[in-house]
């Protein structure tokens, strides 16, 4: 006897193949039966509805999420059951007690609170809240390096290298999956590329990845490409690119050479992944894009407050909006908000990127998708933490026509599983845990709008997570059946 049958649904199984329609059966979390199920305690009639294996997230900065909020309704809703966490070089662990965590973190990864350590610690403590989906890791370059370095603008020494590269292996021994960098954040920034190669080798030695928000993603998109090229060949490492895009008007097409250079690279043999979020503004801790002794002006002219703890009536204005209104300048504008008691922990949205860069990106054949929603729920944050995987299905898969609908189930989940090492994951298949997520695809779409950026998807009927029902009807169902992932290994156990 089945615990769960799904009867009558288009099943697209993520390997890229067309829809069957076809029963399928689950059992003790596991997808058991397909075809013949036969009796089951609970029945699920889907009819007329597309059965996928669970959406994965391969660009998130939950880490402080599955603390705070565990039951991850901004992801879960889209039929998200995986997201890969520690991304742009900011991860939960390492993680020392008594040193700042803002600090480490880099002000994104907002709840993390807790006595933990390494990975291991950090994985029970989130496990003790039963989060609602699955997490997999990278350990992020600048949490590590504010823990070991006192002068985030020196060069390191070789002790520091060695005891950087430490904490690199000891999170891959717990599972994660790789080792990620955010080269135009504090402090990686000052970071040489050859402090990088000897730290991304650690991840090359276990096979695992490396994963990087570029040094520059305008300009000197192009230059910055070579470098992680050069990294990733050096390091003998799998090379991710993150949120690949060409910002600022004047850069908008170079992700039509960008593209050609990293598939001239693969196709010499190197191992190199993408992933891009379907909006056309970005999103971060806005002190990290400006000088306050030279304020861009024109940048400054393109960005909306998400979340700002000192001036929470900005929250959801255009900068220039505020600042006619105020009449001030509006590099004073910025300088305000940025010097303001806690002015640091500004959230802002950038708009900076072109649709049709977007199109290409999706076109390209192996595009994986990462939302890099920032989960600060205060304020207005950026839709994509809402909407990012619904938007692919609605807007770009069903209303525009820029890949077929199995195509997209492929990139969303067998691709990434293979890619981030989700044993067992992202398909649809006897034996396979039972993450699985039913939509309608004609109504299937994204609500969440920069006005209204918490809103939940359309069309998402039922989420399951390691066999249990999360997500139904568009409520929340508290399963907690999440479980932290090993890199190309069963779950973290936390009864070990
Ligand atoms: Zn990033
Ligand atoms: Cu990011």
């Amino acid at each position: 006897m089945q615990d769960i049958a799904i009867r009558g649904a288009q099943v697209i199984d993520g390997s890229g193949t067309p829809a069957v329609e076809l029963d399928v059966g689950i059992k003790d979390g596991r997808i058991d039966r397909l075809g013949d199920v036969g009796a089951a305690k609970q029945e699920i009639n889907a009819t007329g509805w597309v059965l996928a294996p669970g959406l994965i997230d391969t660009h998130a900065h939950d880490d402080g999420a599955f603390l705070r909020h565990p039951d991850m309704t901004f992801k879960l809703s889209q039929g998200v059951t995986t997201v890969v966490s520690g991304n742009c070089g900011f991860s939960a662990v390492p993680a020392d007690p008594e040193a700042d965590r803002r600090q480490a973190s880099g002000g994104i990864l907002s709840g993390l609170q807790g006595d933990f350590r390494d990975l291991a610690g950090y994985f029970d403590a989130v496990l003790k809240g039963a989060p609602a989906i699955n997490n997999m890791m990278l350990v992020g370059h600048n949490t590590i390096r504010s823990l070991v370095m006192d002068d985030p603008k020196a060069t390191p020494t070789a002790a520091q290298i060695r005891e950087m590269q430490n904490h690199i292996a000891t999170a891959l021994q717990q599972g994660a999956c790789g080792f990620s960098t955010g080269l135009i954040y504090h402090s990686g920034r000052y970071s040489q590329t050859d402090e990088i190669i000897a730290l991304a080798e650690v991840a090359g030695q276990a096979d695992a990845l490396y994963t990087t928000h570029m040094r520059n993603e305008g300009d000197h998109l192009l230059t910055a490409v070579e470098e992680a090229l050069t990294i990733g060949q050096e390091a003998q490492v799998h090379t991710h690119i993150s949120h690949h895009k060409a910002a600022g008007t004047q850069n908008w097409g170079k992700v039509v050479p960008s593209l050609a250079r990293i598939d001239q690279a693969i196709s010499r043999g190197q191992a190199v992944s993408v992933d891009v979020y379907p909006y056309t503004a970005g999103s971060g801790r806005m002190i990290e894009y400006f000088n306050l002794d030279r304020i861009n002006r024109d940048l400054a002219e393109v960005i909306r407050i998400a979340s700002c703890p000192a001036f929470r009536q900005y929250e959801g204005k255009m900068l220039k909006d505020i600042a006619t209104a105020e009449h001030i300048d509006i590099t004073d504008l910025v300088r305000n908000i940025l010097t303001a008691p806690r002015g640091e922990a500004t959230i802002c949205i950038h708009f900076i990127i072109d649709e049709e860069d977007i199109v290409h990106n999706l076109k390209w054949p192996n595009m994986m998708v990462g939302s890099d929603g920032i989960p600060d729920l205060r304020g207005k944050p950026h839709p994509r933490l809402y909407g990012t995987f619904a938007k692919i299905l609605g807007h770009y898969v069903r209303d525009q026509g820029v890949m077929t609908l199995p195509e997209a189930v492929r990139r969303m989940t067998s691709l990434p599983a293979a890619t981030f090492g989700l044993a067992e994951r992202g398909m649809i298949k006897a034996g396979f845990h039972a993450d699985l997520v039913l939509f309608n695809p004609d109504t299937v779409n994204d609500t969440a709008t920069y006005d209204d950026p918490q809103r939940l998807a359309a069309g998402i009927e039922t989420v399951l997570v390691n066999g249990q029902i999360a997500f139904t009807q568009s409520q929340h169902c508290h399963a907690g059946s999440g479980q932290m992932l090993r890199y190309r290994r069963a779950a973290h156990d936390p009864l070990r």
